[in-house]
């Protein structure tokens, strides 16, 4: 990208796109309006998520941060402010390039897991690729398996969610994240609902994802010792960044 003749550091090749800005939110507001109650979840927030930055983020229940990572997944959009992607903002992407960017540059890992208890460990991988346009069967499934290795389930495959313990659970998910090969994952509390050594697990493979490929990873968790383990730790409080 660029040119210098100045010895590269010795860091990995991912890091070099670290100055790239990934996620930009501009004076980010999100007011949910119910019938009675009008609640403030985001309140003029900025920040910007590098190329292959591991960040995390962390603040009391209620602040805002399932909000803020589903305002950055594209799931919901903000009542103020502008969300932009690769340097382009989110409101000129026409429906359906938004999907695509959805399905293909973003992965989701939430606390409860989100698998379907009727299908199999692979089918689950399998699903968010039932809607790439153009590819194979032959490709899904491949791209499953080689997910699952990757997380350490290949032994797995033809398992049931309910004949997992939560670890394996919860690396499922990722894989289904994975299979997508996508440039962020958005973690929200991933390790909430496991033990300590399960969620040491999950995080050295979220850490691991991030140094190997530089995929950027924004996770939201309740666990100090996990948040410093990442580059970057945003506080947040009441709907506003603190620190
Ligand atoms: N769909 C919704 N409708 C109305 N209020 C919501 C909705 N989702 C979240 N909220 C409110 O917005 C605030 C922030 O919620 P949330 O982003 O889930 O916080 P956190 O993830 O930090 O616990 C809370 O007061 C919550 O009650
Ligand atoms: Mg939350």
């Amino acid at each position: 990208m660029e040119t210098t003749l100045t010895p590269a550091p010795a860091a990995p090749a991912p890091t070099s796109l670290k100055n790239t800005p990934m996620l930009k939110l501009l004076d980010i507001e999100k007011v949910y309006q119910t019938d009675t109650i009008e609640t403030v979840a985001l309140n003029r927030v900025n920040l910007t998520i590098n190329k292959g930055e591991f960040v995390s983020i962390m603040g009391p229940s209620g602040c805002g941060k399932s909000t803020l990572l589903s305002l950055m997944g594209l799931l919901d959009e903000p009542t103020g402010g502008v969300i932009e992607i690769d340097g382009r903002a989110v409101t000129s992407y026409s429906d359906k390039e938004l999907a695509r960017v959805r399905n293909h540059k973003i992965g989701f890992i939430f606390q409860s897991f989100h698998l379907i208890n009727d299908l199999s460990v692979l089918d689950n991988v399998e699903l968010p690729l039932l809607y790439r346009a153009g590819m194979s069967s032959k490709e899904r499934r491949q791209r499953a398996q080689q997910a699952l290795e990757r997380v350490g389930l290949s032994a797995r495959t033809r398992h049931f969610p309910s004949q997992l313990s939560g670890g394996q659970r919860q690396r499922v998910a990722i894989a289904r994240a994975l299979a997508g090969a996508p440039e962020i994952i958005l973690a929200d509390e991933p390790t909430g609902n496991l033990d300590s050594v399960m969620g040491d697990e999950i995080m050295d493979l979220l850490l691991s994802l991030n140094r190997e490929q530089g995929t950027t990873v924004v996770m939201v968790t309740h666990d100090e010792n996990m948040a410093h383990k990442t580059e970057r730790l945003i506080r947040f409080f009441d709907g506003s960044q603190v620190s």
